[in-house]
């Protein structure tokens, strides 16, 4: 089985399968880099929720509450830890408008009797005394997590080569295919790599590396600081912080060691990567209006990534085109959040089995309008 792309879907998917069994080769000129890289590792299918949203909030849910036996999974394999949090999410509402979205989105989730506690600006600072006086008003959400993606990919990286994965550096031009079944992965450069079935998880490059998945998967940036407290500043908050600043969303996301990343940025201009002074400039002066003593803080990193956006925001989990083609990407802003359904509905596919229910919604077929998903079984090993 050939994997392309060893970011952390990926990674997850082959780690996976290759404890199931498979012979695995990845195949990515540098793994757990792009998207998987710069996030910042929220594992908050809550406080991200969108109305209309409600089949990617119950598959964020599932995922959310198999991350603890995940995580623990992974760093057993690897021998080193993945930098789970467990302390939960706040939301911090600054401007009357900002207030008027936080009320919207506990009456939202209180209809989905998902657990979330309404707070006062003064409640949320005695949760955290690191939200400063513009904030009026808050929610607690104490199931959504949050992880550090980098120790996370080192982790998953380290239990991969011990379960025997190969990795393969070259670039991969797309899905080799035969009489209508796959065949292997076209590299740039080199004879293609030989497998019976090829799982696609490119992020945003996915779309270009078969016809079957043009249109599917388009790149969304995003923008991310990595800060340090410096000694003497205000302690970073212990939760992750979700915050709405005159209508624009910023998140701050603890690690452990006194970090904090704060993001992101969104904006649709294809394949750039560029960080933009327009951009630092909105997370800065929002992070400080959430989180006043982030000021003292140092600027360590800025980056950007590309989130592989689908058309409809949920992924893209399932059997595609010729026979033996899988795909698992299109998780857009949760990636990381799911990582562990997205690779247990990769191993029961592997295994000709039914994917975990809420991953049914994300299955390729409803972008091909009604018609049966070709190749849909996939049974050589
Ligand atoms: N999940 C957060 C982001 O994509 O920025």
């Amino acid at each position: 089985m050939a994997v392309i792309g060893g970011g952390v879907i990926g990674l997850s998917c082959a780690w996976r399968a290759a404890a199931d069994g498979w012979t695995v080769t990845v195949v990515d000129p540098a793994p757990r880099s792009g998207a998987s890289w710069v996030a910042g590792g929220m594992l908050a299918p809550v406080t991200e929720a969108w109305p209309g949203e409600e089949d990617l909030l119950a598959l964020g849910v599932e995922s959310v509450a198999r991350w603890p036996a995940f995580a623990a999974a992974v760093a057993e394999a690897a021998g080193q830890p993945v930098g789970l949090r467990a302390d939960g999410t706040v939301v911090a509402a600054t401007g009357s408008g900002d207030r008027d979205e936080l009320d919207a989105l506990a009456a939202h989730l209180a209809r989905l009797e998902r657990s979330v506690e309404s707070l006062t600006g003064r409640a949320l600072r005695r949760l955290e005394p690191a939200i400063g006086p513009d904030v009026r008003a808050g929610l607690s959400v104490p199931d959504d997590l949050a992880v550090d993606n980098r120790m996370l990919l080192a982790a998953l990286v380290t239990a991969a080569e011990k379960t025997g994965i190969e990795f393969d550096a070259r670039s991969a031009d797309g899905v080799a295919t035969e009489a209508g079944r796959v065949t292997g992965v076209r590299c740039a450069e080199g004879p293609d790599i030989a497998a019976d079935v090829v799982l696609v998880c490119a992020g945003a490059h996915s779309a270009a590396l078969h016809p079957a998945l043009t249109g599917l998967v388009r790149p969304v940036k995003g923008e991310i600081l990595r800060l340090a407290r410096r000694p003497g500043a205000f302690p970073a908050p212990r939760r992750t912080v979700r915050a709405l600043v005159d209508g624009r969303p910023m998140y701050a996301v603890p690690r452990d060691g006194d970090g904090l990343v704060v993001g992101a940025t969104q904006a649709e201009q294809g394949f750039d990567t560029t960080v933009t002074v327009g951009g630092v400039r909105d997370l800065l002066r929002d992070a400080e209006r959430v989180l006043p003593g982030v000021a003292e803080y140092a600027l360590l990193e800025v980056a950007a990534g590309l989130r592989p956006g689908s058309p409809d925001n949920l992924p893209v989990i399932g059997a595609l085109g010729p026979d033996g083609l899988l795909v698992a990407t299109g998780h857009h802003r949760n990636g990381i959040l799911l990582s562990p359904i997205t690779a247990d509905a990769v191993a029961a596919l592997l295994r000709d089995e039914p994917v975990p229910e809420p991953v049914r919604a994300a299955d390729p077929a409803r972008f091909t309008h009604g018609e049966e998903s070709p190749g849909a079984r996939v049974d050589q090993r």
